[in-house]
């Protein structure tokens, strides 16, 4: 018999139902109150507060009570909120806040936003959400428009025609077009049309989605969840959009000088022994490397804070090796803890209430590499807390970086994650797992980051992690998961890491020679010649996939990796200066094209080529076979780094590269500053440096400028000014150029006792340099002062005492 289940709506087939969307309907009223302005809607309210001249931020919210608490991607704010001059007419309320005007039309609540010159930057149409708490906002689209940031997403560098998702997934195929939702969710889209661009933040660590794809002359920003809750970013240059939108989320944590050198991963180093064997082989080669990372194989069967006794008998041992050596240890950490009644941090995470939980009270279980484990509620301060205590069984080893990975979080079920419905504790103000979803990853980095650099006695801590939301960056280096071994996905990680660089995410890079399928000598020389230039530089390959360890292709290709290795190693004083600019102003070291050529319709969408800084272009050939490319150069003279040929830019040219040769170019007037090939990066025993300058010219007008920041490159001690800043400048006269340099700060001794400049590719030669003798290359290497014509170059190396109050020299045609 059967019972009324019989007529279970499930049973009797879709029932369509008309959802009912609402919208704000007209504006009633403008109310202003202590720094917020809001307008009242027919039946919903805006929130405005301007946070500067050009940043406001705007919060749809039903009924009378207003939270305008945020997410902990945005910075708490030491500056109040700036008034906007109100001006009400007929059809509208204008608020000018100094660089904006923000209009809010009377008859439909649409926003328009404009700049000074009554231009129209933007426009939001409608806002709506339906019964079951979705929002979803229309803003113009007009037809040259170009879309960027949105942080780690698939696809080319314009966003224009695709639809995203944010919601932290692990993905094993996640290098396709066509996947909308990856392991990081940085809900930022910038809009440039025009000659201005802004960025649209939206805050809400839910699922939300961007379509710049299916409604021809606008794109939708929505969300499934939570608040409607944006931070509106304007420009009009891209870089001002990057650094204001940094300055709200935050920007990179100046790293340890070790975590910019190479890094070398597998899964797995299976036991000591073949650790040892690896690091020993990179001193013996000769191949500079300062990280090793130990994956999932170094544990006591998955369980995260242990190492397996078997396979890594005596990990003191191990690490006092690898300390002679200079190399570190990275250990993997994955939130999963296994569910085991005999493991400490288990039976504490129990006992201590650190786990997430269902409303009910039972713990969330998933089955994770250690099978059933319990998961950290990292939005509760205490659980994050005893977790970065926790981290003191690695920092006590001497390790001083973590990877963190799974912490999106990964689950194998078929919803790839935890239950939506696990209630986290969220520091007394519960919520959904659904509502915080793409928090988790970030939240466990800042756990980890926090514990280390509790444990670290003054030492900078290095954290790599996969998943993340906005303000992960202040925590984490981010690295872009699963790729292949494909030439495709080697293609792909440029436009990715450089909407990545766009959304604050400055420390970033994917798997170099690819991590899933086989990697080819080819593949790996192509991608560690790109690689080598990314902010972040590992090599990483998965269980049963061909080695590609630099010394796996037999002694050709080797020494074409050393090449490229080293000369990320001669050119890491520039690279660290580029990290701190990043730690200060949220400028990528890895840099599109646009950026900083924003008014040249050539590279709008060009990302198979990129800019270390401004003044440094990379062309990587990126398909097998291949030997010449098409290359653009911007405006402006460039130098072959190769060749030292001049070429003018504003034209494409066709590079020629074997496979020895990664297509590089460096811009006239451009100093690099270089210090010498070490095997570590924080080897200190020698800080050589020299400004290489490309291209000087002895004629009125011509300039090259640098300014260096140095430091310990290891401790926090440059946060109390323990860190040198020093300005080099060179000018152009009538046949003749002054060279000057001067501390503009001097808190660091660095280990040296001289500076040395080297103008290279000039036709510049002196006749007589004040104060200066003429050398023979000999009298040069045995530390003289003086200047000399390199033999090979024909450039021209001054080499001077480096003293604190600094110098100028004339140099005589
Ligand atoms: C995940 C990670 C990968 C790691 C593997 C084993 O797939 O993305 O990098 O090697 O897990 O830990």
């Amino acid at each position: 018999m059967d019972t009324s289940e019989a007529i279970h709506p499930d049973r009797v087939g879709p029932i369509i139902v008309q959802e009912a969307w609402g919208t704000i309907g007209k504006a009633l009223a403008l109310e202003h109150m202590n720094g917020v302005y809001v307008c009242r809607g027919e039946r919903a309210s805006l929130a405005f507060v301007f946070l500067s001249e050009k940043m406001f931020r705007m919060k749809l919210f039903m009924g009378k009570d207003l939270d305008l608490s945020t997410t902990v991607a945005v910075l708490p704010r030491e500056n109040e909120p700036l008034e906007a001059t109100v001006e009400e007419t007929d059809s509208a309320w204008k608020l000018s806040s100094g660089r904006l005007v923000l209009e809010i039309e009377k008859k439909s609540s649409a926003l328009s936003v404009f700049d000074l010159e009554e231009r129209l930057v933007a426009r939001q149409n409608n806002i709506s959400w339906n019964p079951r708490g979705a929002i979803h906002s229309v803003y113009d689209m007009p037809g040259d428009s170009h879309f960027y940031g949105l942080g780690e997403k698939a696809s080319f560098l314009d966003k224009r025609g695709e639809r995203y998702t944010m919601w932290n997934t692990d993905v094993y195929a996640p290098h396709m077009p066509e996947i909308e939702a990856l392991y990081e969710s940085i809900p930022l889209l910038i809009h440039m049309h025009g000659s201005s661009s802004y960025g649209i933040f939206l805050d809400n660590p839910g699922r939300t989605d961007f379509d710049m794809r299916s409604h021809g002359i606008a794109y939708t920003i929505g969300c499934s969840t939570g608040d409607y809750d944006i931070y509106f970013v304007y420009g009009p240059d891209l870089k001002e959009v990057v650094r204001d939108y940094t300055g709200l989320t935050g920007r990179i944590a100046l790293p340890p000088k070790w975590a910019l050198g190479y890094h070398q991963s597998r899964y797995s180093y299976m036991d000591q022994n073949e650790v040892l064997h690896l690091a020993r082989t990179f001193r013996e080669k000769e191949i500079p490397c300062d990280v090793i990372y130990l994956d999932i194989h170094y544990m006591d069967e998955y369980r995260v804070f242990t190492f397996d006794p078997v396979r890594f008998p005596d990990p003191e041992a191990m690490m006092s090796e690898l300390k002679a050596l200079g190399i570190r240890i990275v250990p993997i950490v994955d939130p999963g803890v296994k569910k085991d009644p005999k493991y400490a941090v288990y039976r504490q995470g129990v006992e201590k209430g650190h786990f997430s939980r269902k409303l009910e009270g039972d713990l969330f279980f998933g089955d994770v590499w250690p099978g059933t484990s319990a998961f950290p509620d990292f939005t509760d301060d205490t659980a994050s807390e005893w977790w970065g205590n926790l981290h003191k069984y690695y920092t006590d080893l001497g390790i001083p970086g973590i990877w963190n990975d799974m912490n999106e979080p990964a689950v194998f079920n078929s919803s790839k994650t935890m239950d939506l419905d696990v209630m986290h504790g969220n520091n007394g103000n519960p919520k959904t797992h659904e509502e915080l979803h793409n928090l988790y990853g970030m939240l466990m980095s800042k756990a980890t980051y926090e514990g280390l650099k509790r444990n670290m006695d003054g030492q900078r801590p290095f954290v790599l992690t996969r998943a993340g939301y906005s303000g992960i960056q202040r925590y984490a280096a981010v690295w872009t998961g699963d790729n292949r071994s494909f030439w495709e996905h080697m293609a792909l990680a440029m436009p990715m890491v450089l909407n990545m660089g766009l959304s604050g995410l400055a420390f970033a890079g994917p798997d170099i020679g690819g991590f899933a399928h086989h990697t080819s000598a080819e593949l790996l020389v192509r991608w560690t010649q790109m690689g080598v230039l990314f902010p972040y530089c590992r090599n990483h390959s998965s269980i049963g996939t061909l080695r590609q360890e630099p010394w796996s292709f037999g002694p050709e290709i080797e020494s074409i990796l050393r090449e490229y290795i080293g000369l990320r190693y001669r050119w890491m004083p520039h690279l660290y200066n580029l990290f701190h600019e990043a730690s200060e102003n949220g400028l990528p070291p890895m840099r599109p094209l646009i950026l900083e050529y924003q008014d040249d319709p050539n590279v709008t969408n060009l990302c198979d080529q990129f800019l270390v800084g401004s003044d440094v272009l990379a062309a990587p050939i990126y398909r097998p076979d291949t030997e010449h490319r098409a290359v653009y150069l911007p405006e402006g003279e460039w130098i072959d780094y190769w060749t030292g040929e001049v070429i003018q830019g504003g034209r494409h040219i066709l590079a020629h590269a074997p496979l020895s040769i990664m297509p590089l170019y460096i811009k006239s007037g451009a100093v690099i500053a270089e210090g010498g090939i070490k095997l570590y990066a924080d080897d200190r025993t020698d800080e050589t440096l020299t400004l290489r300058v490309y291209g000087a010219k002895a004629r009125p007008g011509f300039k090259a400028s640098y300014s260096l920041y140095e430091d310990d490159g290891s401790s926090f001690d440059y946060v109390s000014g323990v860190s040198s800043l020093i300005r080099f400048e060179l000018r152009g006269g009538e046949d003749e150029l002054e060279l000057s340099y001067r501390y503009e700060r001097r808190g660091y001794a660095a280990n040296r006792n001289l500076l040395r400049f080297a103008l290279v590719c000039t036709a510049f030669k002196p006749s007589e340099i004040e104060g200066l003798n003429e050398l023979t290359e000999d009298e040069a290497d045995h530390g003289q002062e003086g200047w000399y014509i390199d033999t090979q170059t024909g450039g021209l190396t001054i080499q001077v005492q480096d003293m604190s109050q600094g110098a100028v020299f004339k140099l005589k045609g």
